[in-house]
């Protein structure tokens, strides 16, 4: 096949479309944290098991490493605008998700708080990390899983949910279409 080209290997990311997570952490102060997170992905059933990487700078693999709990935060589109202002850099000591615009709520398991305006949450509390490449790859357990009860009947519903994708960079996708394979 001759019409293709190759990737920069450093940028194979921008060919693969990934959900976008919003990470809520504490620090040992008590400071709320939140940040986005496209490198992401369940990885076990039983023990429920949820997984970032994370870079080894950011504030949220400092306050993991210190706390061991974390929120997943599922965003919708509505979102969008607060995620970009979360990807900033703000010192440790500024509470992200009031700058973003978005409102804290008590978690039911963990200590660090959830995002309201999010259509799902999973909280989560440690149980492996590791250097991988340029990130922290951190293996959380699920806790407690809950979802908005308009937003799921057999599985998500995309018109509702509209569940927030990251390509690269400022480039993102929602998910209109649902295609079933039947057996
Ligand atoms: C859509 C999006 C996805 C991102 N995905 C990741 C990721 O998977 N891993 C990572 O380390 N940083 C990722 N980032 C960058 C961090 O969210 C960003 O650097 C943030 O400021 C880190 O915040 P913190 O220092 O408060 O943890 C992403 C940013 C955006 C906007």
């Amino acid at each position: 096949m001759d019409n293709m080209i190759q990737l920069d290997v450093n940028r194979f990311h921008r060919a693969i479309v990934r959900p976008v997570v919003v990470v809520t952490t504490l620090s040992r102060d008590g400071i709320p944290n939140a940040a986005p997170f496209s490198f992401c992905t369940p990885i076990s059933f039983d023990p429920p098991v949820f997984s970032i990487a994370c870079q080894p700078g950011h504030d949220t693999w400092r306050n993991i490493r210190e706390t061991g709990e974390f929120v997943i935060n599922l965003p919708g589109e509505d979102m969008g605008g607060a995620i970009s202002v979360l990807g900033r850099k703000f010192p440790p000591d500024v509470d992200e998700i009031k700058e973003a615009g978005l409102t804290e709520t008590q978690s039911k398991m963990v200590s660090p708080p959830r995002i309201l305006e999010a259509y799902g949450w999973y909280e989560c509390r440690m149980v492996k990390n590791f250097e991988l490449g340029d990130h922290i790859f951190i293996a959380g357990k699920v806790l407690i899983a809950e979802i908005r009860a308009e937003a799921i009947d057999e599985v998500l519903k995309l018109d509702v949910a509209r569940p927030l994708c990251h390509i690269e960079k400022r480039f993102f996708t929602v998910p209109e279409k649902m295609v079933r394979f039947d057996d």
